[in-house]
């Protein structure tokens, strides 16, 4: 049984189509990356998921049941986006009044509220206002918050906005080690960055559809690029190279090449040898994820 199904999707707000029959499922212990611009739709699905907004039609079902169940409810885990805290809490005091609306018992946040704390690595600010907090550290406050009650399923709204690279780190780090114990993770971003990498699957939305979906190795398919390390007086040999391949472009210490297969490739480094200029390393390029996404969506990070 999945643990997120959605079928056909749509939700329409007055004249805005924010989702146009969208459908995704997401298996248990999966870490799902929903990836888009501002206004692609990622948060009204998480929204409809968590019964917050009703979809216009299709279906939405999480945990096995109709989202909104009260059972399924209680298994989750919610990050809002740009999630603030009252800043009268401290980082303790915030974590004991979310977990008490959750239902924890007092001797259970007596040990959980530590213990989450040190998770995403702010232990030692717990006692402090959280109007001295830092953006990043907010943002793991908010990740502590949404697993105080150790839900199945984590819905994560943009949890590295504003979180600076070793913040980042620390919240990929909490998200593998969630995993590990079996917990479902569905993150939105709109700002590629490393902790899509971790996920087992990647959808791009734009405007309301899912335009792409896979693995991050499906996505990142090897382009017939390489870069070639050479030794000798290649430079005077750049117009015949150009000849004999679909692109050339001169980098450090080499050429990087675009050919059509391994025989244009081979005949490359024949005529090459030929001409006193040896190969003394080849590497076959990937596309990156973040390549992948700006295809979709254009320039990745900006507003729609
Ligand atoms: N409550 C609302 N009323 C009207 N339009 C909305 C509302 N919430 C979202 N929208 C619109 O729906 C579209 C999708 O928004 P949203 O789901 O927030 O996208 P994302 O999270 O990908 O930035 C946008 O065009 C947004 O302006
Ligand atoms: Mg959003």
């Amino acid at each position: 049984m999945p643990v997120i199904e959605l079928r056909s999707l749509v939700k329409h707000y007055r004249n805005v189509h924010a989702l146009q029959g969208v459908s995704i499922t997401v298996e248990k212990g999966e870490i799902y990356s929903l990836l888009g611009k501002n206004g692609a739709g990622k948060t009204t699905i998480v929204k409809i998921l968590l019964s917050i907004v009703r979809a216009t039609s299709g279906e939405a079902i999480l945990l096995g049941r109709p989202a909104g169940h009260v059972e399924s409810r209680r298994k989750v885990g919610y990050l809002p986006e740009d999630h603030r805290f009252p800043d009268y809490h401290t980082g303790w005091s915030a974590l004991d009044y979310y977990a008490a609306l959750s239902g924890v018992s007092g001797a259970e946040r007596r040990s959980r509220i530590p213990e989450m704390l040190r998770l995403v690595g702010i232990e030692e600010s717990g006692r402090r206002k959280i109007r001295t907090y830092s953006k990043g550290m907010k943002q793991r406050l908010g990740l502590a918050q949404a697993m105080i009650h150790e839900p199945d399923v984590l819905f994560l709204d943009e949890p590295t906005d504003g979180v600076d690279p070793v913040g980042r780190k620390q919240i990929r780090d909490v998200l593998v080690h969630l995993k590990s114990q079996g917990k479902t993770i569905f993150l939105n971003s709109h700002l590629l960055s490393e902790v899509e990498l971790i996920s087992d699957r990647v959808g791009i939305l734009e405007l309301g559809k899912l335009r792409r979906e896979g693995t991050v190795a499906e996505m990142t398919v090897e382009k017939d690029i390489y870069e070639l390390r050479l030794e000798g007086a290649f430079d005077a040999l750049m117009p015949e190279i150009a000849r004999r391949v679909r692109g050339v472009r001169r980098i450090a210490g080499g050429v990087e090449v675009d050919v059509e297969n391994a025989e244009k490739l081979n005949a490359l480094v024949d005529y090459l040898r030929a001409n006193r200029v040896a190969l003394v390393g080849m590497t076959r390029k990937r596309q990156s994820l973040e390549d992948v996404f700006i295809q979709e969506v254009g320039v990745a990070g900006q507003g729609a």
